[in-house]
């Protein structure tokens, strides 16, 4: 049984929901590629300080991890959209639902989401934190769902491309459960797993 499933056989309530949990990306892929990702943007960077603004709530544990390899002055802002609720389904409407505290004038600002899906959510806030005035904005997103896209967005750093299934674990829930789970694993809908 992959370690995810292993870990939330602790929770006993939700057996139905837990039998439709499958690792799709382990903690180690996960470590490995961050890494990969924080190195780049040092480099990319060239010593200027950074402020990362993460998408609550899904982006928090990949914002954590990615800061830890980031080796740049860097500061954090959070900044919330509506998004799916407790669905599977999309509305195609985002709404701001926290700003950021600081202002981001001549700054060089990098916004973290957990997941680019049809790229409504990045496009909403690039050009929103665009209107700003930062130094430069730059974009991470941990996960992309190529297939799904309907906006035209460019994400500077991609962790990994996935293909169109519904992900948890690592940050990313399905109402509002599963952010702690440590590997990223896919939830099959009631039919594929009946
Ligand atoms: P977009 O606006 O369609 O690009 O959707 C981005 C947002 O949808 C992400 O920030 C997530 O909150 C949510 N989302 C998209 N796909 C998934 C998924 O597979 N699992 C959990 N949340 C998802
Ligand atoms: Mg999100």
């Amino acid at each position: 049984m992959p370690q995810a499933c292993l870990w939330a056989n602790g929770i006993r309530r939700s057996r139905i929901l837990l039998d439709r949990l499958k690792v799709l990306l382990t903690r180690e892929q996960i470590a490995k590629r961050v890494a990969e990702l924080g190195a780049q943007i040092t480099r990319d960077l060239k010593g200027e300080s950074v402020v990362l603004i993460g998408v609550l709530k899904g982006a928090t544990i990949f914002l954590a991890d990615l800061a830890r390899e980031i080796k740049l002055d860097s500061t954090f802002d959070f900044i919330a959209v509506s998004s799916y609720g407790n669905s599977h389904e999309q509305s195609g409407e985002v709404k701001l639902m926290k700003d950021v505290d600081q202002s981001m004038a001549g700054k060089n600002i990098i916004l973290v989401e957990d997941i680019l899906d049809t790229g409504l959510t990045l496009t909403y806030l690039k050009h929103q934190l665009m209107g700003r005035k930062p130094k430069s904005l730059k974009i991470a997103a941990l996960l992309d769902k190529v297939s799904r896209r309907t906006e035209q967005i460019h994400v500077d750093y991609t962790g990994f491309e996935i293909p169109d299934e519904f992900v948890v674990g690592y940050g990313l829930d399905y109402a509002e459960r599963f952010r702690n789970l440590p590997d990223i694993c896919i939830l099959e809908s009631d039919e594929e797993s009946s």
